[in-house]
C-alpha cells in the first residue's frame, strides 16, 4: 500500500482529501501545525504528525521514520484579501515553506507531490472570458503570487531533478461532506457562503457585498464554486497519474519530461465547474436553501478581488477523466448549511 503524506490535512480540502484517500486504498500521513487546521478534521484512522513544512529538522525526521511515496501539499494561507494586507507572511508560510518541503523530498528520494494551488494565479481575465490553463499567469494578490512562485519551482524541479508533480488550480471551494462530519471552519471566516449562512442563521447581523460596481451583469464578482468533495476525488486522480508514469502507462504529453535526460514531470489542471455565480446569486441561494431572510449591505471593493473568476476545466476531465457530482450552487450550500448548523462554535468575524 502506497503512503501519502498530507501536509495541511486538517484543514477543509485536505480533511476531505484524507477520507478520499483512505476510500481508494491509500495509506494517509497528515502533517499539519494547526495553526488554521483543526485536529478533529482528522478523523482517527488517519496518524497526524504535529509540526510546520517550514521546520527542515522536523521534515528530515518524518521522511527519515515513514516511508513515504508522494506527498499533496495543503499546507498554506489562502485567504487572498488577506495576502494584501500581509504579504510577507503569505511569501513567508506559501513560497518558503514550499521550498523546505520539496528540497526535504529531494534529499529524502520522494519524486511526487500533488499541490494546492489556485486560480488566483491568472489574476483578472481579459474579457471576463473562462480561463483555460495556458492564460496568462498575471496574479493580482500576493495569495496568487505565492501560488505561482511554488508552480514555478514544480516547473523547474521537473527539468531540473526528476520531480514528478501535478498542480490543481481550485476555483472557490464550497459544500461540506454530506454526512456534515467535515466541512468548512475558519477562524475568523472570511469565505463567501459560510459568512452568508451565518447571516442566514442570526450568527452574524448582516451580509456585507463587497463591492456593486464591477464589470458584471449584477455588479458583483462572479466565481466558479466548487464541492470539496468533487475537489478531494480530482486530487487523488491526480495521484494514480503520477504513479501511473512510473509504470509507462500514461503519455506525458505537454510535461516537462520531453527531454532524454530526465524523468520529470509537472501539469497545471483548472477545477472548476464552468459556471459562474455573482455574490448576489451565492445570496439568494442561500435565502432559498435556508428559507431565511437577513440584512445584505453594500460595502466597498475589497481589495486583490477580480471581477470574474470562472474555469475551464476541459483538461481536467479529459486527462484525469473527472466527473464533478455535486455542480449544482443549492447542493453545495445545502451541504455547507448542514456541517455549520451542526457546529454551534463559530464566532462572527
Ligand atoms: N465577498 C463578499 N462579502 C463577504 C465575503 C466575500 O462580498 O463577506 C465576496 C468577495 O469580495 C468575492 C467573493 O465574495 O468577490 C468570493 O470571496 P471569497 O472570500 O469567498 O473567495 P475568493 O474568491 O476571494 O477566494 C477563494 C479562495 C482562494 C482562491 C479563490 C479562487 O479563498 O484561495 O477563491 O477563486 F484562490
Amino acid at each position: 500500500m502506497k503512503t501519502i503524506l498530507v501536509p495541511g490535512g486538517a484543514g477543509f480540502i485536505g480533511s476531505h482529501t484524507l477520507r478520499t484517500l483512505k476510500a481508494s486504498g491509500y495509506n494517509v500521513i497528515a502533517l499539519d501545525n494547526l495553526s488554521n487546521g483543526h485536529r478533529d478534521s482528522i478523523e482517527n484512522t488517519v496518524e497526524l504528525l504535529e509540526g510546520d513544512i517550514r521546520d527542515r529538522n522536523f521534515l528530515n525526521t518524518v521522511f527519515k521514520t515513514h516511508s513515504i511515496d508522494a506527498v499533496i501539499h495543503f499546507a498554506a494561507f489562502i485567504e487572498a484579501g488577506e495576502s494584501v494586507k500581509a504579504p510577507l507572511a503569505f511569501y513567508e508560510n506559501n513560497v518558503a515553506g514550499s521550498l523546505t518541503l520539496l528540497n526535504a523530498m529531494k534529499d529524502a528520494g520522494v519524486d511526487k507531490i500533488v499541490f494546492s494551488s489556485t486560480a488566483a494565479v491568472y489574476g483578472q481575465p481579459e474579457n471576463n472570458q473562462k480561463l483555460l490553463e495556458g492564460a496568462k499567469k498575471h496574479p493580482i494578490n500576493p495569495y496568487g503570487d505565492s501560488k505561482w512562485m511554488v508552480e514555478c519551482m514544480l516547473r523547474d524541479g521537473a527539468a531540473a531533478y526528476g520531480l514528478k508533480s501535478i498542480a490543481l488550480r481550485y476555483f472557490n471551494a464550497a459544500g461540506s461532506a454530506p454526512d456534515g462530519g467535515i466541512g468548512e471552519r475558519h477562524d475568523p471566516e472570511t469565505h463567501l457562503i459560510p459568512l452568508v449562512l451565518d447571516a442566514a442563521m442570526g450568527v452574524r447581523p448582516s451580509i456585507k457585498i463587497f463591492g456593486n460596481d464591477y464589470d458584471t451583469p449584477d455588479g458583483t464578482c462572479i466565481r466558479d464554486y466548487i464541492h470539496v468533495c468533487d475537489l478531494a476525488d480530482a486530487h487523488v486522480r491526480a495521484l494514480d497519474h503520477l504513479f501511473a508514469l512510473d509504470t509507462g502507462e500514461l503519455d506525458t504529453g505537454n510535461s516537462a519530461s520531453d527531454t532524454e535526460t530526465n524523468t520529470g514531470f509537472y501539469d497545471a489542471f483548472n477545477l472548476g465547474n464552468g459556471k459562474g455565480f455573482s455574490v448576489r446569486q451565492v445570496i439568494d441561494t442561500v435565502k432559498e436553501v435556508t428559507g431565511t431572510d437577513f440584512t445584505v449591505e453594500n460595502a466597498p471593493r475589497r481589495a486583490g478581488d477580480p471581477a470574474f473568476l470562472v474555469a475551464d476545466a476541459t483538461k481536467a476531465r479529459n486527462a484525469l477523466n473527472w466527473r464533478p457530482q455535486y455542480s449544482d450552487l443549492a447542493d453545495m450550500v445545502r451541504h455547507a448549511y448542514a456541517f455549520r448548523r451542526r457546529h454551534s462554535s463559530f464566532k462572527a468575524a
